[in-house]
């Protein structure tokens, strides 16, 4: 089932060369992040480019249950915050529907405030662990009420005297880091979170922006990252980047796709973020960065993406992953085309996401005729060649965006048509997808290939 309705079957063909522009929308970290910070701040922040995806805007919806406001005029969203700690109690359970930047910013922003928040989401978001975010949240004084294992439904009750934490994350995640980081808001005192991989740094930037004190310091245990709490939190006009994991998409297709030309401009390449297009370079894609300029404060380009017949299977080194942690499945679509192996270590992450993407990715190619071998926290992928990938079936989706997307993107150079159950997730975060695909010249239809 999609998160929001009946399954969408999905298909796709092998397509003459994919030519032309990609619009691919907004950021999705970044979006998420706008609206829970500008809900923090008294006054009002203003959003453009915000991706509208279904994540984002149980996200909003979400704020307005905590007493924001937040609407859309014109092509901006305006929030209307109400400071940090002035969140009210929702009246409901929220319903994060299968976002877990969504429940876990938002279970740290609640944290330490005194109200009670109960938290739910679709079949995918509750199997995920909660536990890595409520344990730190439990030494600000905040308690939680899960299911087994941490699972949601959940409920949070906040701490009413909260206390400022030393925190060493221990998973490489920007979700837990972040969750931390906004319960320190409104925590007495510095808050110090420490991390030993680097991972995306858009709440840091954020939280500066808004007027926060915030530092970060790079020593021998890791990045150390130091927040006094209950700022002065100005309210932003925000303008959010478009999506490097989105631009991901078009950017493979076009790779694997004989004759392909594409354009995608205005991707932010922040390095916590842009360790896939280092990779594809070093498998021997023709990738290049245009027009490589600095808009606030971050490195943009726009990507042109070719037709790359002689890719190569590489070592994907460890160190990379979380630079590049969403963008595994579609990289392992990208191997399947290349000679020799892709090895994938470090990753063990990847089994907790939208779903276990490591099982649901080496299913659905071995399905299609790719082989695949896998460990708990690595997998490897022998690379078939150009043309060298059978297709011709129904791979499941498990409720996860960038599974359906993927082997949608396979099915563009695989010898027959690739089907997913249900493409309905991709509207979780790109939900313009098949237009777009469809506008470079991919064949995508809402059916399934007969079994
Ligand atoms: C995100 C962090 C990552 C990533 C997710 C978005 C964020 O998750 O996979 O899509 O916006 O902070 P983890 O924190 O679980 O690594």
């Amino acid at each position: 089932m999609s998160s929001h309705g009946a399954p969408i079957p999905m298909t796709s063909r092998a397509c003459g060369p994919l030519k032309g522009e990609a619009h691919v929308p907004g950021d999705k970290s970044i979006s998420h992040r706008s609206l829970i910070f500008g809900a923090m701040t008294i006054g009002e922040t203003k959003i453009t480019g915000l991706l509208e995806g279904q994540d984002v805007l149980d996200t909003g919806k979400a704020m307005q249950a905590f007493g924001a406001t937040v609407e859309k005029r014109g092509d901006t969203w305006h929030v209307q915050g109400v400071g940090v700690g002035g969140f009210a109690e929702p009246e409901n359970v929220i319903d994060c529907g299968n976002s877990g930047t969504g429940v876990r910013l938002i279970m740290g922003a609640m944290a330490t405030s005194p109200i009670t928040a109960t938290f739910t989401g679709d079949a995918s978001l509750n199997s995920r662990p909660m536990a890595r975010v409520t344990d730190p949240l439990a030494l600000f004084g905040a308690k939680s009420y899960g299911r087994q294992g941490g699972r949601l439904p959940m409920t949070v009750v906040g701490a009413r005297d909260p206390m400022p934490v030393r925190y060493d994350v221990p998973v490489p995640s920007a979700q837990v880091k972040s969750a931390v980081l906004l319960a320190g808001l409104n925590a007495p005192g510095e808050t110090v979170v420490i991390e030993k991989e680097a991972t995306r740094d858009h709440s840091e930037r954020m939280l500066a922006g808004f007027g926060a004190k915030i530092e970060t310091v790079e020593t021998n245990e890791g990045r150390v990252i130091t927040l006094q709490g209950r700022p002065e939190f100005n309210p932003l006009s925000i303008v959010v980047p478009r999506d490097p994991s989105s631009a991901a998409f078009p950017v493979c297709a076009a790779i694997i796709t004989e004759g392909s030309d594409v354009l995608v401009p205005n991707i932010g390449l922040n390095p916590t973020r842009a360790g896939l297009f280092t990779t594809l370079k070093e498998m021997g894609a023709d990738l290049t960065y245009e027009n490589l300029r600095e808009e606030g404060g971050e490195p943009v380009a726009d990507l042109r993406a070719k037709f790359s017949p002689n890719l190569k299977g590489i070592e994907v080194p460890p160190h990379r992953a979380a630079s590049m942690i969403d963008e595994y499945p579609i990289l392992s679509v990208v191997a399947s085309f290349a000679e020799g192996k892709t090895h994938m270590p470090g990753v063990k992450e990847l089994r907790v996401k939208e779903s276990d993407r490591i099982d649901a990715m080496a299913t659905g190619l071995r399905a299609a005729g790719v082989a695949v071998d896998e460990g708990e926290d690595w997998w490897t992928v022998f690379g078939c060649g150009h043309g060298g990938v059978k297709g011709g079936v129904i791979v499941q989706s498990h409720l996860d965006h960038r599974i359906a997307m993927s082997f949608m993107v396979l099915g563009f150079a695989t010898q027959n048509p690739m089907s997913v159950d249900d493409g309905g997730p991709i509207a979780t975060s790109f939900p313009i997808f098949e237009n777009l695909m469809g506008g470079l010249g991919a064949d995508i239809t809402r059916d399934a290939v007969p079994a």
